[in-house]
């Protein structure tokens, strides 16, 4: 247990000194449920929590800010949608204020933004869906990297977090990188750990935390899923890209079946152009994730959710989720001590 311990501090040590917490685990920003209340609490327990910017008005996410630090004295971040339409207003606010942690999310972010935040000693950290972009990433400046895999809940990218892992992990050692996707308990994240990472990233366990103000009937559909029902949306037609959503299949996600085939015909039509078919399917997503976390609406809403969506399985306190999760990865660097143990007898 000692040798667990002191393995588990090495492991978190480079995560833990980047961020400034006890435990290097973030609380992946989801937008209408990463607010003040979950994002404190998850800081509070030893973890990173992060504000999901989404598509809050400035006055919304100003304040939301306040009512954080209002809850916590401990670090948390901010997760800013570099395509959405209050990003500007957002950065420029969370750098007025010299906020510490500023996370982009939405593709390749502007390098006028990143350059922004690196003028001043708050800290940048960017998604990064491929090898490739992880290398442009880290040539751009930024001070840390999230891997985001397939299987992750919400906007998806590509490449499995397995496979991202074993391409980035061992080869990146000029910043802090952080594994998302398909983290369901601490068993994985000790591996991921092991292979390199400075910490791990967590949506789906969070959203059925009780602090979550996620709707009781989104909690519900959530642990009755298994991993089998949260798929990503398709795309028909190159002319309008679709950025893959993982989410329950449900009627909404039949519907944006619906939509896309009707915008495509708008298009063949000539009634309408390419980039206004693409607003459109965003737009979609987040009245869609909106009507399901705060209406209810399991039904016609999105139920964003990740493959790990399986091992969420109860309603829990945050405090009792990270404990749990710290508890399994002690369990399992006792397991791999011992097995070191019988390789030197
Ligand atoms: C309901 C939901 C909403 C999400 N919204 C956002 C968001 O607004 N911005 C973002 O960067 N990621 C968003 N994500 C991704 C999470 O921050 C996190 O990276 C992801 O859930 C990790 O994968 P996991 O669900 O397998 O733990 C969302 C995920 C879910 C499940």
């Amino acid at each position: 247990m000692e040798k667990s311990k002191k393995l588990m501090d090495k492991l978190f040590a480079r995560g833990r000194d980047f961020l400034g917490v006890e435990y290097p685990i973030l609380g992946g920003a989801m937008s209408w449920i990463s607010e003040a209340k979950l994002v404190s609490a998850i800081s509070n327990a030893g973890g990173f929590g992060v504000l999901a910017g989404g598509n809050m008005p400035i006055d919304l996410f100003k304040e939301e800010i306040k009512k954080t630090s209002e809850l916590t004295d401990k670090p948390f971040g901010v997760n800013l949608i570099t395509i959405a339409p209050n990003f500007r207003k957002q950065l420029d606010h969370a750098l007025e204020i010299g906020f510490p942690y500023i996370i982009f999310a939405g593709g390749l972010p502007p390098r006028d933004a990143i350059n922004k935040v690196k003028q001043t000693s708050s800290k940048v950290m960017c998604f990064a869906p491929t090898v490739g972009l992880a290398k442009t990433l880290i040539k751009m400046g930024v001070d840390a990297l999230i891997i985001e895999g397939h299987e992750a809940g919400g906007h998806i990218g590509p490449v499995s977090t397995s496979v991202l892992a074993e391409q980035i992990l061992p080869h990146t050692k000029e910043v802090p990188v952080f594994v998302a996707g398909g983290i369901g308990s601490g068993l994985l994240m000790i591996h991921y750990l092991m292979m390199g990472a400075s910490g791990v990233q967590l949506g789906t366990r969070f959203v059925i935390s009780e602090e979550s103000i996620a709707h009781n009937n989104f909690k519900n559909a959530i642990i009755k899923a298994s991993s089998k029902d949260a798929v990503p949306c398709a795309q028909f037609d190159p002319r309008v890209p679709v950025i893959p959503v993982r989410s329950i299949v449900n009627e909404g996600a039949r519907d944006f079946t619906t939509l896309q085939l009707g915008l495509l015909a708008q298009i063949e039509r000539g009634d309408m152009n390419t980039r206004e078919a693409s607003e459109k399917l965003e737009s979609f997503w987040i009245g869609g994730l909106k009507k399901a976390v705060i209406d209810g609406d399991i039904e016609n809403g999105s139920l964003m959710a990740g493959q790990s969506v399986g091992l969420a399985t109860k309603v829990m306190p945050v405090t009792e989720i990270i404990e749990e999760l710290i508890n399994r990865g002690i369990e399992e660097t006792d397991r791999i001590l011992d097995l070191v143990d019988v390789c030197d007898d």
